[in-house]
């Protein structure tokens, strides 16, 4: 992850939000290498789920929206995460990703220690000997399988315990409060009236602004069941702990589908259709399919509105974790939806001659987790030959040309050439219109792959003599086998179309 991170700054991929500020937690920017990634996964989302499929219309629905959607669709009483407070170290932690293990001397318990999701073995058995040693058995043996193996999460702990535990940053035991709920929705106010009728809220997924707006689609568009409803935009959670990077912010974008099925359709073999869609989809973009994995979750662990859910799980830096989650909502939402607003969400089925309110899957995948995942898979190191024929070594994004910031470079050979610089300005501006493409004349031609391979530009174009004086034909380097060969424009241009827009 530090070597990600180090990089996405280095070379303009992301920011840390307000850093001249010292940093705002949970929050990012996007430089101008990272916007341009952000956009092509948009772009190759939106061009697969809705203009190449017969099914799926768009939507670009408000951010803040009536304050009843949120009563209706359960989240003003239910979307909150358990959170406990250290009242010693002052710090918060998500309930559910902080566990706890006993420390047990010779078959006696003498406390716990408390340690975040993650925390490696070591770290853990060294806050335990910080019990032992209190307790004035400096030399004793502390049962290490227990340690490692009896653990469970805060949400399970007694009152009893939370007095013996010692929580992560603590100087003593007992400062964990007892877990309670947290909303998780940021409120803001509309309007001149500074009371409680003037509360609103930061939409916290987008999914809302499509049942909201599944009635106006319906009567005004042509779709017949089963069909969807897709949007990206951006979502805010008060997260407890974001972190990870980009993984779990507070500001994020979400990219949804709403798709709207039979009651009596065979959800779950739809269910798998989406799985199989999503994981290709994934594939596409360049993650290696064998880091994609499915968690099904239990039922006692689904989300309130959710019959069923699988998530996509990536295996991210930091380790396996949910990417994309795809969800049986059922009729939930807009039953709600039909309650609390009083107007019918249901449809006339041509198919079936019958009118019910459709039940949904919801694919529902963030934008930031997804680049974070594309930088995961690309990121790579190598060495390869330099100007002078030694290794060297290299860092490569090996991004898919789908998504990458850049999808080739120009380079004429040498920069004090007028006749070589002219060529390649030409074909530079040519291929721009199509493309965002790269220019670049000056320094050691190796350098300057060099230069490219760091951020993921996939074609390196150079113009020699050979394509002046000769034939006209360019020098095509590809980034990852760093193999050159010789093609005439017309091919260029039709293997760039194949591999960015194929
Ligand atoms: N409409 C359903 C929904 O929002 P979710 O599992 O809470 O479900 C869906 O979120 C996806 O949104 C996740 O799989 C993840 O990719 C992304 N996501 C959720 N919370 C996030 C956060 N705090 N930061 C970044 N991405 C997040």
């Amino acid at each position: 992850m530090e070597d990600i991170v180090g990089l996405c700054k280095r070379r303009g991929f992301i920011f840390a939000s307000s850093e001249i500020y010292g940093g705002y937690n949970g929050f990012y920017d996007y430089g101008p290498l990272g916007v341009e990634l952000r956009n092509n996964i948009k772009q190759a989302w939106w061009r697969d789920m809705v203009h190449r499929r017969d099914d799926i219309e768009g939507l670009d629905s408000t951010i803040i929206m009536h304050p009843a959607i949120w009563r209706a669709s359960g989240h003003i009483d239910s979307f909150s995460d358990p959170l406990v407070d250290c009242k010693d170290s002052k710090r918060r932690y998500r309930a559910d990703q902080l566990f706890f293990a006993p420390v047990i001397i010779d078959g006696e318990t003498l406390g716990y220690v408390a340690f975040m999701e993650g925390t490696d073995q070591p770290t853990i058995l060294k806050r335990a000997k910080k019990i032992r040693d209190w307790a004035g058995k400096t030399q004793s043996k502390i049962d290490e399988v227990a340690l490692a193996n009896d653990r469970k999460e805060m949400t399970e702990s007694t009152e009893a315990q939370r007095a013996q535990t010692l929580a992560p940053e603590a100087g003593r035991v007992g400062s964990l409060t007892a877990p309670r709920e947290f909303k998780l929705m940021f409120e803001t106010k509309v309007g001149p009236l500074a009371d409680d009728s003037a509360v609103a809220y930061l939409r916290p997924e987008t999914a809302q602004g499509i049942f909201a707006n599944y009635k106006n689609i319906v009567d005004t568009g042509r779709v017949k069941i089963p069909f969807g409803i897709a949007q990206i935009g951006k979502a805010f959670r008060n997260e407890i702990t974001p972190r990870n990077f980009i993984f779990r912010s507070r500001e994020f974008e979400q990219m949804e589908i709403e798709y709207f099925i039979a009651p009596d359709a065979d959800w779950k073999a739809l269910h798998r259709e989406w799985l199989d869609t999503c994981i290709d989809w994934l594939v596409s973009i360049g993650l290696p399919r064998e880091s994609i994995t499915e968690d099904v979750h239990a039922e006692d662990k689904l989300a309130f509105y959710s019959q069923a859910t699988t998530d996509l799980m990536f295996q991210f830096p930091h380790g396996e974790q949910e990417l994309w989650g795809v969800a049986c909502r059922s009729d939930y939402d807009l039953k709600q939806h039909q309650k609390h607003s009083g107007k019918s969400m249901e449809i006339f089925d041509e198919a079936s001659k019958s009118k019910f309110v459709p039940h949904v899957i919801e694919p529902s995948l963030g934008v930031d987790r997804t680049l974070l995942a594309v930088l995961t898979a690309a990121y790579s190191e190598d060495e390869v030959p330099n100007d002078k024929g030694t290794a060297e070594k290299r860092i490569v994004l090996k991004f898919n040309p789908r998504v990458a910031p850049y999808k080739a470079a120009v380079f004429p050979l040498l920069k004090n050439k007028p006749e070589l610089v002219e060529v390649a300005e030409k074909l530079y501006k040519k291929l721009q219109r199509r493309w965002n493409v790269f220019y670049d004349a000056s320094g050691a031609i190796g350098r300057r792959y060099r230069r490219q391979d760091e951020i993921g530009t996939p074609f390196g174009i150079t113009i020699d003599f050979e394509t002046i004086e000769k034939d006209g034909t360019v020098t095509l380097r590809d980034r990852d086998t760093c193999e050159q060969r010789r093609v005439t424009e017309a091919e260029l241009f039709d293997f760039l179309e194949e591999q960015i827009d194929g």
